[in-house]
């Protein structure tokens, strides 16, 4: 028997304990000892969102609050302060989270939940710079310890453009927020994008390494808080049937697609120089290719998993070429869902010579054994035909068709499909014979979809993660290596774009984006998928 008939014939998984099973994500089983099939709920805690009157808060943080509320996972003593420069009352605050709870909950309303959370909100009225205005969330804090029993536990949610990050910070110093009594913890929690390019990620980090320790930062990409995403663990680490395919001997090139359909939005203020590579491609996408190529981890623990997604992200890089293997556009007039909508240029609060991209695609190469030689392409792009994200690995052909050429001119490549969202599940592409026919080939999908194979729906992203912020979970929040590693592979082709110094190329509302898009992957003898 050889070594490997050897570790084949007494595999890993059967000597690991049997409370392993299904703690997929999130917790370590090694530190961990708790039945993992136990609902994890948050402890005695408070929440201060700061830019409560933003879109991200009013669709998707408050309602996220009461969905977790909802499924009894948050504590009676729990406490939610919003933070804006609004002149409200406590009141009339908690009128307009009920109003965001019942347009936008996953959950359905329910008034007992709904008076139980009522009870620990309060409002804070005030500019991030106003330092009365600081000492009055301090009092709010302490009398909600006291009254709420929220414990002295306090998370900081800033949800403010990330130029306001720096005042928040050093205010929630200044003000001794950020310092925790003993036996209590105080953490703070930002959004993408983590700085502008290197260096401002680098500056952002020592910045809130003053105020915060390590592992009181919670840096949120909302995708890995997706199940299907998490997903993306489970089927690679917990079957056996993928992993001899996963690599450069099957595997022929992947793509990732991150496609919308709607424009930016009423988000001009945060769009316009930010842009689809920065605000897509350094995070969400990248944390994509890291899941997909990496090796497995010792465990799902927050530094095992992070130690693997750094060695894939430190052996990628956009091939030299960058003009070759990089695309950028911008959207122009054009049809979405059958109206008539106008380009980017023409929206509200975006200067008519912007030239922000709003669809992206770069080349990524994996120096390693498991990918060198399988590019990995990337897009990204708003106004495009439609919502999908998914991760396509394209398998490389068979090697010799035993048919005659005519039969399987329909046949393409096989090909397995992670679908992210929405119709979320996975799909295997392969040819099979057409019935009756002596021996025609036509290509044929396998499915399997989350909604038809389990009764339980799906948190969302958001509800997750809060939760984990509360629970001081680390795993599904990307590490600040992670973060420079991406913008390590980003930066080259932003600065290369820059020093171009020419518009990007626009594509009409409703397609796939520029033509350069579709020449980059022509070179390479590819063509995009039309998911
Ligand atoms: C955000 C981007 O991170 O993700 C937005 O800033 C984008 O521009 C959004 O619209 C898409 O998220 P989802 O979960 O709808 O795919």
């Amino acid at each position: 028997m050889s070594s490997l008939d050897a570790r084949s014939a007494r595999p890993r998984s059967a000597s690991l304990p049997s409370d392993r099973v299904g703690t997929v994500a999130g917790v370590n089983p090694l530190r961990d000892q708790r039945d993992p099939r136990l609902p994890r709920m948050a402890g005695p805690s408070a929440l201060v969102l700061f830019g409560v009157t933003g879109d991200l808060a009013r669709k998707k943080l408050l309602p996220a609050v009461y969905d977790l509320a909802n499924r009894g996972l948050l504590p009676p003593g729990f406490g939610l302060v919003g933070f804006a420069r609004r002149d409200w009352a406590a009141e009339h605050f908690a009128e307009l989270v009920a109003e965001s709870v019942r347009e936008h909950a996953r959950t359905e309303f329910r008034e007992d939940v709904w008076k139980q959370l009522q009870e620990g909100i309060r409002f804070v009225p005030g500019e991030l710079n106003d330092n009365e205005a600081f000492a009055q969330l301090k009092q709010t804090l302490a009398d909600l310890d006291e009254r709420q029993g929220t414990g002295g536990n306090h998370a900081f949610y800033l949800s403010v453009p990330p130029k306001a990050f720096d005042v928040a910070v050093a205010q929630l110093r200044r003000h001794g927020l950020a310092d925790r009594p003993k036996g209590s913890w105080r953490r703070v929690v930002i959004e993408k994008p983590f700085g502008h390019d290197l260096d401002s990620a680098r500056q952002l980090e020592r910045k809130l390494a003053k105020a915060f320790s390590p592992s009181s930062i919670f840096r949120i990409d909302h995708y890995l808080g997706k199940e299907t995403v998490q997903n993306l663990l489970a089927f690679r680490f917990a079957n056996t049937m993928f992993e001899p395919i996963w690599n450069r001997t099957y595997i022929d090139h992947v793509q990732i697609t991150m496609a919308e359909d709607i424009g930016i939005a009423g988000r001009a203020g945060y769009y316009d120089g930010i842009g689809a590579a920065r605000d897509v491609i350094q995070n969400h996408l990248l944390q994509l290719v890291a899941l997909t190529a990496m090796e497995e981890p010792t465990s799902f623990g927050a530094d095992e998993l992070s130690l693997e997604k750094r060695k894939v992200l430190s052996a990628a890089r956009v091939p030299s070429d960058l003009d070759a293997h990089t695309a950028r556009g911008q959207y122009a007039t054009g049809w979405s869902g059958g109206v008539e909508v106008p380009g980017y240029l023409e929206e509200q609060g975006i200067p008519g010579d912007s030239r922000t991209d709003t669809f992206a695609a770069i080349r990524v190469d994996i120096d390693n054994r498991r990918w060198a030689g399988v590019p990995f392409y990337l897009r990204t792009g708003k106004r495009l035909p439609r919502r999908v994200t998914e991760v396509a690995l394209n398998l490389r052909p068979a090697p010799h068709l035993p048919f005659d050429g005519t039969d399987v001119r329909a046949l393409g490549t096989n090909a397995l499909v992670l679908r992210i969202q929405p119709d979320e599940g996975i799909t295997l592409r392969f040819g099979a014979k057409v019935p009756a026919t002596p021996m025609e080939l036509r290509d044929v999908n396998m499915d399997f979809g989350y909604g038809t194979s389990f009764a339980e729906s799906s948190p969302e992203a958001y509800e997750r993660l809060l939760l984990d912020v509360l629970l001081g979970s680390e795993p599904l929040f990307p590490q600040p290596a992670e973060v420079e590693l991406s913008w390590q592979i980003l930066d080259p082709v932003l600065d290369r774009w820059a020093e171009r110094d020419t518009p990007p190329e626009p594509y009409p509302s409703g397609t796939w984006g520029p033509p350069s898009a579709v020449e980059m992957l022509a070179r390479d003898g590819f063509s995009w998928r039309r998911p």
